[in-house]
């Protein structure tokens, strides 16, 4: 784990420094903010899970991404074993998940788009299978009973390419000018791996990836060896903390590798494409200490290892909070690295139960940037906060209510991250700095390796601070169009 500075109140220190670039959050608990807890939990539980059938469901009953995910069974652990030839673009994978039926189950689906299955077996019998669009429904041999453990082996192959999501943008599995570039957020994952695709299902994860010596394959968590043998190279990675599916990356490319172990002990692993190189080396550097610094604020750095992969992917134009080592499209700026990684607490510790309540993720994220600028000569949240209040009424930021993009079209854009902080700094003002620290903090360590909604945040924030926070809750997050008071 990083060592921290002492940890304290946000002193604020001063000035300058131009504010950020205007992003968004979103919504969701409004909602639940002014109902009685019983309801709210109600509608959770109607929500939740699809009722399952012997037969499982095609979805978990995300709103916007309805197919996503699929219900009568929980993963406990992928094992992918992959193999990827640039030249071609050919994909190889075999993919051993272990789960739970939380149903009798005669079949059930899986998330795989695009590739061609060749064989599946579950409990090491032979499955009946088909294609449905998304879906992979699977029939074993044998139902399998409530509760009962199983292992399904995919083995597949094809040329992966990425989803178009609703807004236009690609993600997945991305080919890049000299591998691929692997960010599955919010669908893509099921581009390269059979996956239970929604964030509602976390489970740990091993990968052996397979490239042309010379290539390097990068992924999440501990890296653990690389062997070269018939000009072929195999890197192995262990995600062993909870890890949602749009957060797992193989990504390939010819990259200068950089390993060392942090002071307080953290194995650091970056990946950089070398023609991003000059521009990242200061950036990266502070790595460690930006991870530090959000420790002392959030608490302790949620997983085992840390790095970066800083590719050259123009395809993509985003980065991604890839779990435990995020994945850039090109060298970051300083505040996209401390935003990527403030979301190893918010988004990837504590995870999502609907994409609806994208601003968990994204207002948390962004709210770290003006911290991180507050207390490193930047200028304060406030400012940050007083630059965005000013934007006209007009302004795509108050087109929809942070907690309610609407659909899936809409969870990346303004709302989601520059209100959403803009939410969390109301509450700071509201509650105090001590008070909302304690919040960030007890929030990341109830949910650690688990979940959180809307509704459970503004609870939490209520029982920490003593307050009637419904208003404000609802004025910042529930409600479209430009507050009247800032
Ligand atoms: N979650 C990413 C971040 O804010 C952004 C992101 C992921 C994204 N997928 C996207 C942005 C698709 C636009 C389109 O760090
Ligand atoms: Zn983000």
């Amino acid at each position: 784990m990083i060592t921290t500075e002492p940890r304290g109140a946000l002193v604020t220190p001063p000035l300058q420094q131009p504010a950020r670039r205007p992003t968004p959050r979103r919504r969701g608990a409004v909602v639940a903010a002014g109902l009685p807890a019983a309801v709210v939990a109600l509608l959770a539980a109607a929500a939740g899970p699809a009722a399952a059938a012997t037969t499982g469901s095609s979805g978990v009953g995300d709103p916007y991404f309805p197919l996503a995910g699929n219900g009568g069974y929980n993963v406990h652990h992928y094992d992918l074993t992959l193999g990827y030839d640039p030249k071609t673009r050919h994909l190889e994978g075999r993919a051993v998940i272990t789960a739970r039926a939380t149903e009798r189950l005669t079949r059930f689906d899986l998330d795989l788009k695009g590739l061609k299955v060749t064989s599946i077996t579950v409990n090491h019998a032979k499955a009946a299978f088909r294609r449905d669009g998304q879906e992979l429904v699977v029939s074993p041999r044998k139902a399998l009973r409530k509760g009962q453990e199983f292992r399904t082996t995919v083995t597949y192959a094809g040329t992966p390419g990425p989803v178009t999501d609703p807004d236009g943008s690609l993600d997945g599995w991305i080919p890049t000018d000299d591998g691929a570039f692997v960010a599955g957020e919010p669908q893509g994952a099921m581009t390269w791996f059979p996956a239970n695709n929604h964030p509602k299902d976390k489970a740990s994860y091993d990968f052996a990836i397979t490239v042309p010596a010379g290539r390097t394959a990068v992924s999440n968590g501990v890296f653990r060896g690389q062997k070269t043998a018939k000009g072929r190279t195999t890197f192995r990675w262990r995600q062993s903390e909870p890890m949602a599916a749009y957060l797992a990356t193989a990504t390939v490319g010819t990259f200068k590798v950089e390993q060392y172990t942090a002071p307080g002990g953290l194995k650091v692993f970056n990946a950089v494409d070398p023609r991003e190189a000059a521009a990242s080396a200061a950036v990266l550097k502070k790595l460690p200490s930006v991870l530090a610094w959000e420790s002392t604020l959030f608490g302790p750095y949620p997983f085992k290892g840390a790095g970066a992969i800083v590719d050259r992917a123009p395809q993509a134009g985003y980065a991604l909070e890839t779990q435990a080592r995020p994945v850039y499209d090109r060298a970051p700026d300083l505040s996209t690295l401390v935003h990527e990684s403030a979301h190893q607490w918010f988004g990837n510790s504590v995870s999502l139960t609907t994409w609806k309540d994208i601003w968990l993720n994204e207002g948390f994220a962004t709210y770290a940037e003006w911290l991180y600028d507050e207390q490193h000569g930047g200028q304060s949240a406030q400012k940050t906060f007083d630059a965005l209040y000013a934007s006209p009424a007009s302004s795509d930021l108050w087109a929809f209510p942070p907690a309610d993009p609407g659909s899936g079209a809409h969870i990346f854009d303004a709302p989601v991250y520059s209100r959403g902080a803009m939410a969390l700094h109301k509450l700071r003002t509201a509650v105090g700095d001590r008070t909302f620290l304690r919040i960030l903090r007890t929030w990341a360590s109830d949910h650690r390796d688990g979940h959180g909604t809307t509704a459970q945040f503004i609870r939490l924030s209520e029982r920490q601070s003593g307050k009637d926070l419904d208003q404000l809750f609802h004025t910042w997050i529930g409600t479209k169009g430009k507050p009247s008071k800032p």
